[in-house]
């Protein structure tokens, strides 16, 4: 029995606006919810709908807290590659967030184990993760968490694989700049936030997407693992839903 909620929308920007929606009502009922969020191109149009809400007075991110799922390892803050830099650009510095109520891994200490503990306390201490926003990966992978014969639970380092060396040099300026390494939420970590908002785009992405509602479950693709949850809600337009068996 697969316990995913799947929503169809027509492309992305109704993808974005749906998510958008889904957020706001979290925010709305719990104005001090705690939000996952996560990088790539998928979210940017989510984000940019939050930002407009906020800017109409609809939406007040005054007393939210938000956790990241992951960052670069070894980067700097102000590097324009690094997560940091990426969620100020296109949500942070736009709406009202308190800004020690952003928390991303930081890419740039010595003890990366020691910046992982620092991490899963920090996210124990709030409470959990009311929502957790998630991307796919064009390999299955969840955040960080590479396919694998095992995956960890809860925040650690962990190599990239070629195949994300190769899709996330395109916002780089050549393929020998792209880290080789991130610290990221293990999947236990992002299982246990109380809902999940997973959002898929393009028909790149359409076979891999396929494979989350097949029913098997395998570290090859982290994003199977999301069948475990008992709350998640699939948002995807219709190209990266051509794939999944009617
Ligand atoms: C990165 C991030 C993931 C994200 C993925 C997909 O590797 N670590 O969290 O889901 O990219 O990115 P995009 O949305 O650009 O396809």
């Amino acid at each position: 029995m697969i316990n995913l909620n799947k929503i169809i929308c027509n492309n992305y920007i109704e993808m974005s606006r749906y998510a958008a929606q889904i957020i706001a009502k979290q925010i709305k009922v719990r104005p001090s919810a705690v939000l996952g969020l996560a990088t790539g191109s998928t979210p940017v149009g989510t984000y940019h709908e939050l930002i407009k809400m906020n800017r109409a007075g609809k939406l007040d991110f005054s007393k939210i807290t938000t956790f990241n799922l992951d960052e670069y390892y070894r980067i700097e803050k102000h590097n324009p590659q690094s997560y940091h830099y990426f969620m100020h650009k296109h949500l942070f510095s736009h709406i009202n967030i308190n800004s020690g109520s952003i928390h991303i891994p930081d890419g740039d200490v010595d003890c990366a184990d020691e910046e992982c503990r620092r991490y899963d306390c920090m996210i124990e201490q709030a409470g959990g993760i009311d929502l957790q926003i998630l991307g796919l990966g064009a390999n299955g992978h969840i955040g960080f968490n590479e396919p694998s014969s095992a995956l960890f639970s809860n925040t650690h380092l962990t190599p990239l694989t070629i195949e994300t060396i190769q899709a996330n040099s395109r916002f780089f300026a050549n393929i020998d700049d792209v880290p080789k390494y991130a610290i990221t939420m293990g999947m236990s970590s992002i299982l246990q936030a109380k809902k999940i908002l997973l959002l898929i785009t393009g028909s790149s992405k359409a076979k891999i997407a396929a494979e989350i509602f097949k029913g098997r479950i395998t570290t090859d693709i982290p994003a199977t693992l999301l069948q475990l949850h008992p709350d998640i809600t699939v948002i995807m337009d219709r190209e990266a839903a051509s794939c999944i068996a009617q």
